[in-house]
């Protein structure tokens, strides 16, 4: 999969899929030279450069023009006028690094990186890993790049390592995952955009000279933008067309930046976003970047993202859940908020239980003194007193009832009005000489710190071994302010956004050893921190705060860009819906919740008997289709984004079964009707769909006619078709 000509200096990473080829110079630059379809040589040798001016900077030991070329990791001050992939200031104030290759190897399988979360191999034989170290010509710093290709998926896994060789410490002042220069071509760039309640916008915009940036600087990857953007020539679609997809292993500040120069040249980089970084290095010391996943696709934005499914689905998440059907969950949050009593909880779990569902969440309020959202954070004892029996009886009811019990943890914060906070008020990230920010009457705990993460894990743990919960909802409800360490030296404050997150991971990498038989899913305000980070440990994140079917529909169109569907919590709550006021059948509901991991977030016993037996009914089915739902390939056929219905497919590995949803959003007279044309099916195959035969040709190039009632807003339907024969 990787092969070197020493003569040449040529490096050609390939699969059946794809091929990655850099060079190295013989001045030792390394210069990129192709990332696309799979060649079977590179044999193109001439650097094309443009013409030299006076303003043509060229490096005077190698007739290189850095500023002009494909370069594969470039560094600044030496005549590349775009944004480094790398910058150090020297101990005497220097801003200069001049990185020259040095040694490559090329191993099997796939290094791995410590204290980050990564993808992995299940074999050695499955993927081969390049290497490479530059050195700089006068620091002894080393740079070494990893390039991980996998024989299965059209994917290039990236990262670095910096390590200090040299007797005088160094900074860090940038530092990306992954930066490559693509040729001149028209680009057009997709982003993931939102806010709260209203994730993963998708947006497209044609790449224009100049420098387009996308970042979080919220110390969390953030509903606002997701780390991740895809570069596609103008007129790719859904289903075809070339796309160069890049995301970040990441949970953290990062950015995203295209950078279109006079000559065309596009340069794509991705990586912890510089503001406010900086990281000391001492003789001797290394720092590790996140991994960035780089895919490429001919096969349109629905291509990208199955490459992006199968690689997070099969080497990211955890082996243990990888096939593991998810419980259909009940959640008390939207039912009860804060004003639950055991009373109250079991009504709802009983009614749960009665429609099949399989785990029971109490969500907040059930530890400290905590009646609303202003105490408690970091007091993760039981609220004395607020349930009869106490949490260990209600588990064990619940757990007597056959159903899985799991509970809402916020660790990351501190209330002022907690115990925690009196007793530690230095645990809190804050520059103790200003007031600091405060978001949902709540503040972040310092996670550099190795006693707040040994508080959180035995506290979390005790409530682990003492109530017996089998799942744990990973809360983290306010961004980043006052980044600041009081436990951390002057020079190692840029330190300190980034050493949250790997303390974070510390402590979630370690409760998660501890407990594997425990389900986690992640959530921050819904969205606000689903990556591939947090899916390294936990296989399923809520989506969004935002349970409106409609509103659902662009925001799980959206994420599935990049995230399969078994990772995105997806819950029916009640009409009309505490977000957004709308009313919205049960049908509708539960059709948007059915295409994700299917949950009720709503008071069971208040629904009508109708609603109850249509709860019963899906309940049901989706056990019966569970694995095709939550691990079928999942196609986009038509986006809420661009059209006023949406629609998907979801069809098992032998083309033998598939589900269609789809939605018409506002009611129209004398509608204009669509044929729907179905994409993943055995063309030579026949479906049975609602009791007729047709044939998977029909079905992907005719299509299916869905008239929906004329009166009706909101419309969806879910459509299960089966095989049944082929020729
Ligand atoms: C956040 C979560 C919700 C709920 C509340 C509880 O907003 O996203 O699902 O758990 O916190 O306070």
């Amino acid at each position: 999969m990787i092969d070197y000509e020493p003569t040449t200096g040529v490096i050609h990473l390939h699969n059946q899929l794809i091929s990655y080829v850099l060079q190295i110079e013989p001045n030792g630059v390394l210069i990129h030279r192709y990332w696309g379809p799979n060649l079977r040589h590179w044999r193109l040798d001439a650097l094309n450069q443009p013409e030299r001016t006076g303003q043509t900077p060229v490096l005077a030991d190698a007739d290189i023009a850095l500023g002009s070329i494909c370069a594969e990791w470039p560094g600044g001050g030496q005549g590349d006028y775009r944004y480094p992939a790398f910058q150090m200031r020297q101990h005497n104030g220097s801003p200069l690094a001049s990185l020259r290759f040095k040694a490559l190897q090329i191993r099997e399988g796939k290094p791995v990186l410590e204290g980050l979360p990564q993808f992995f191999v299940v074999s050695d034989d499955e993927a081969e890993t390049l290497v490479l170290t530059l050195t700089d010509t006068t620091t002894a710093v080393e740079v070494t790049l990893y390039y991980t290709i996998y024989r299965a998926f059209a994917s290039i896994i990236r990262r670095v390592e910096v390590r200090n060789l040299g007797a005088v410490p160094v900074r860090l002042d940038e530092i990306m995952s992954a930066s490559i220069d693509l040729r001149p071509q028209a680009f057009d760039v997709i982003q993931l955009n939102g806010d709260w309640a209203r994730e993963a916008n998708v947006e497209r915009e044609p790449v224009h000279t100049g420098t387009k940036v996308l970042r979080s600087n919220r110390g969390m990857s953030s509903a606002q933008q997701n780390p991740f953007f895809a570069l596609v020539t103008p007129e790719t679609t859904e289903q075809s067309g070339e796309v160069f997809g890049f995301a970040l292993v990441y949970s953290g500040n990062f950015i995203c930046r295209i950078e279109k120069d006079p000559n065309a040249l596009v340069r794509a980089q991705i990586g912890i976003d510089s503001e406010n970084f900086s990281w000391h290095l001492d003789p001797g010391a290394q720092f590790e970047t996140p991994e960035a996943v780089l895919t490429y696709s001919e096969a349109g934005l629905n291509g990208m993202s199955q490459i992006f499914h199968q690689i997070i689905g099969q080497r990211l998440i955890p082996t243990r859940y990888q096939h593991m059907e998810r419980p259909i969950l009940v959640n008390n949050w939207e039912a009860t908020t804060f004003n639950f009593d055991r009373e109250r909880l079991l009504k709802i779990a009983k009614a749960g239980q009665a429609v099949g569902a399989e785990l029971f969440v109490l969500d907040d309020g059930w530890f400290g003194h905590r009646d609303d959202d202003t105490s408690s954070l970091g007091d993760w004892v039981e609220y004395p007193g607020k349930l009869q029996g106490g949490l260990v009886g209600l588990s064990k009811t619940i757990h007597r009832w056959g159903m899985k019990f799991g509970l809402w943890f916020e660790p990351e914060m501190i209330s002022q009005n907690s115990q925690l906070y009196r007793t530690h008020p230095d645990w809190r990230l804050c520059d103790p000489s200003y007031t600091p920010a405060v978001g949902r009457h709540q503040y972040l705990l310092d996670l550099t710190m190795p006693a707040v993460r040994d508080y959180l894990f035995e506290r979390i743990s005790a409530v682990i071994d003492l109530v017996g919960i089998d799942y744990i909802k990973w809360d983290m409800n306010r961004p980043m302010t006052d980044v600041f360490s009081c436990h951390l030296p002057a020079d190692q404050q840029g330190e300190v956004a980034h050493r949250y997150v790997l303390g974070l991971y510390a402590l979630i990498s370690r409760l998660t050893a501890r407990y594997p038989q425990v389900l986690f899913e992640g959530c921050a305000s819904g969205g606000g921190r689903f990556d591939m980070g947090m899916l390294a440990y936990m296989p399923q994140i809520w989506t969004s705060d935002n349970t409106d079917a409609i509103a659902r529909l662009r925001i799980q169109y959206g994420t599935s860009l990049i995230y399969p569907q078994s990772t995105m919590g997806a819950h029916v709550s009640a009409a009309p819906n505490e977000q957004v006021g709308r009313m919205t059948t049960i049908e509708t509901r539960q059709n948007v919740a059915t295409s994700g991991v299917l949950g009720y977030e709503l008071d069971l016993t208040e629904l009508t008997t109708a609603d109850v037996d249509a709860v019963k009914a899906r309940v049901k089915q989706y056990k019966q289709l569970r694995q095709l739902l939550q691990y079928g390939r999942m196609i986009r056929l038509r986006s809420p984004f661009e059209t006023n219905e949406a629609s998907w497919v979801i069809v098992d590995e032998t083309q033998t079964q598939a589900v269609v949803f789809f939605t018409r959003v506002l009611a129209q007279a004398n509608q204009l009707v669509m044929p729907l044309k179905l994409a993943g099916l055995d063309a030579r195959a026949d479906y049975r769909v609602e009791g007729r035969i047709c044939g998977g040709d029909e079905l992907m190039s005719v299509g299916l006619t869905l008239t929906p009632p004329r009166h009706q807003d909101f419309w969806s339907k879910m459509l299960v078709l089966e095989r049944v024969s082929s020729d």
